[in-house]
């Protein structure tokens, strides 16, 4: 009967490992955020990005083609755009400071920085509800490119 004890706690010891491995896991998960999340990235991306980026993310006409500003047009969101070539670090900063900003070196953009119209919460709303729109293969895509920047 003794013998068996250590058997025992090893294997509780196991289990313990291995629910808290799971518990990260879903912690790491920043892709997969719940419904909830994405309803309310939803609205806030109608009520503050629809209208430059589209009601269906795609985007401004002709987008790859600077304005007679010099200026780029707002790219589309979806899978023809290039939002999902960025890391989520980069997309974050890009909405909350602006392009100009983040770009730097005196680049001008009409993509304006949200951070006195949006806390943090809701530029990761906006964004996990953009990357619920993506097909497999650029959602993947993005996550590698987020892990390793
Ligand atoms: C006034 C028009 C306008 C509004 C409103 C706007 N954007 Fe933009 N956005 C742009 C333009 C123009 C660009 C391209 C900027 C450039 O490359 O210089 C852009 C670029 C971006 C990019 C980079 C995309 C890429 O592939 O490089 C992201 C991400 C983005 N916008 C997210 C948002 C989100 C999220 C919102 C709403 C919270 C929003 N934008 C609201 C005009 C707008």
């Amino acid at each position: 009967m003794t013998a068996k004890l250590p058997v025992v706690i090893m294997g509780a010891g196991l289990v313990a490992g291995a629910v808290v491995l799971a518990a990260g896991n879903v912690a790491d998960e920043g892709s997969m955020p719940d419904a909830k999340v994405i309803a309310q990235g939803r609205a806030i991306y109608e009520a503050q990005c629809a209208a430059c980026h589209g009601a269906e993310l795609e985007g401004q006409p002709d987008w790859r083609s600077p304005l007679p500003s010099g200026r780029l047009p707002a790219p589309p969101h979806d899978a023809s755009g290039h939002t999902w070539h960025h890391p989520d670090e980069v997309l974050f900063r890009i909405v909350k400071e602006g392009t100009a900003a983040v770009v730097g070196g005196g680049y001008e953009s009409d993509m304006p920085g949200f951070g006195d119209v949006l806390t943090d919460a809701e530029i990761r709303a906006v964004l996990a509800y953009i990357k619920s729109t993506w097909p497999e293969r650029e959602r993947s895509y993005q996550e590698r490119v987020s892990v390793a920047d």
